[in-house]
């Protein structure tokens, strides 16, 4: 694993952190940061320091032309109380997807994954242990060139901070509005990637979604419009016909860790696959008639959240019979029984964290 280097004050800074008793999602920091910083064509070293406000130009390429990435991995607790990452190397090569998607240098994996184990590892003793709670790491690098030239920056940051986070719904809470007009991602864009970009391009049909006492939208297909993609940062799963069903990936959906586990453990769990188009309209009918039983988000920090029902712009609402939905509920719990180390699951999905500083 890559070495750290350790600012001193970054180890002392912890010793003065408490976790409040309202821990929400992604507003409580573990008090360090660890980054590194690319530049004549190479990383630097990665560093650990106490969490800081950074100095920025007001030129810098990210804040124009929103050269970024980022990743969300989740740090858990075993029941012996050893910290846990969930398939930590499937963000590592994500990232650096993303990076290529963006024009960015690719990370080496384990320095990725050394500084994800570090700040993991260094905030073991505040991974809240309520089942569902954990340790949310943000891996993030964004462009740092300053000039308001258009063109891919040579200079970047790598960062990784990490919150101790609550669950970021609870079951029964989530509505979903079905946005018929505005899309996320059109075929050819960066839709698969993890760029600030796609999240912006979301924001205002969030807002639009909370008019109709929606948490989330769903969002269909650029070109037809008729069929669905996935959620603003969580992948869309149904149960048909007993089946569990999922749209087929595409160059628009962003490939979800937890969507594929959740396709891997099902079968083990008795439950059939199928990853196809999904058409909207269609699933809405299925919902009346009762063909179709549940439905659900996923993605790593929502977990697995039951959708409760559909609302349409002319505010018609499609009810999801029950809401927290059993097989939602089976596969969340399985789920998170081998992410928070309590049965095993496939080979190498769970990974004891390693003291990398
Ligand atoms: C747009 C989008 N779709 C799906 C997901 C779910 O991905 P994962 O399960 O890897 O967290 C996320 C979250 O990362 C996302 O941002």
């Amino acid at each position: 694993m890559t070495p750290i280097v350790v600012n001193s004050n970054a180890l002392k800074s912890m010793n003065n952190f408490k976790l409040p008793e309202n821990l929400g999602f992604g507003s409580v920091l573990t008090p360090v940061m660890i980054y590194s910083d690319y530049q004549n064509g190479e990383w630097g070293p990665l560093k650990m320091e106490p969490y800081h406000d950074l100095s920025i130009n007001p030129t810098m390429k990210v804040l124009h032309y929103a050269q970024e990435i980022f990743e969300g991995m989740k740090g858990y607790l075993s029941p012996e109380g050893e910290p846990l990452l969930f398939r930590p190397e499937m963000n590592a090569k994500r990232f650096n997807y993303s990076a290529r998607m963006m024009a960015m240098p690719e990370i080496a994996e384990e320095t990725y994954l050394s500084a994800a184990h570090a700040i993991t590892h260094l905030s073991k003793d505040f991974i809240p242990r309520e089942s569902g709670s954990s340790l949310y790491i943000r891996p993030f690098m964004f462009a740092t060139d300053t000039s308001l030239g258009i063109k891919p920056s040579e200079t970047f940051r790598f960062m990784v901070i990490a919150s101790p986070s609550q669950s970021y719904f609870k079951p029964g809470d989530l509505n979903v509005y079905i946005e018929r007009h505005a899309v996320r991602a059109c075929p050819g864009g960066v839709g698969t990637a993890k760029t600030g970009g796609n999240y912006a391009a979301s924001l205002k049909s969030s807002t639009k979604a909370a008019g109709f006492n929606c948490q989330q939208t769903l969002w269909l297909d650029a070109i037809e419009k008729k069929y669905v993609e996935e959620m603003s940062g969580m992948n869309f799963v149904a149960i048909k016909n007993g089946k569990l069903i999922t749209p087929e990936l595409t160059d628009t959906i962003l490939a979800g860790i937890t969507r594929d586990s959740i396709l891997k453990i099902a079968p083990t769990l008795g439950l059939e696959t199928s990853e196809s188009k999904i058409r909207i309209n269609e699933l809405l009918e299925d919902f009346q008639s009762k063909k179709a039983s549940e439905a659900f988000a996923c993605g790593t920090a929502v977990i697995i959240a039951p959708i409760s029902k559909f609302v349409e712009e002319n505010k018609t609402e499609v009810p999801v019979s029950i809401s927290t939905g059993e097989w939602s509920m089976k596969i969340r719990k399985y789920l998170l029984d081998i992410q928070e180390g309590r049965i095993n699951g496939p080979q190498g999905w769970s990974v004891k964290v390693k003291k990398t500083y």
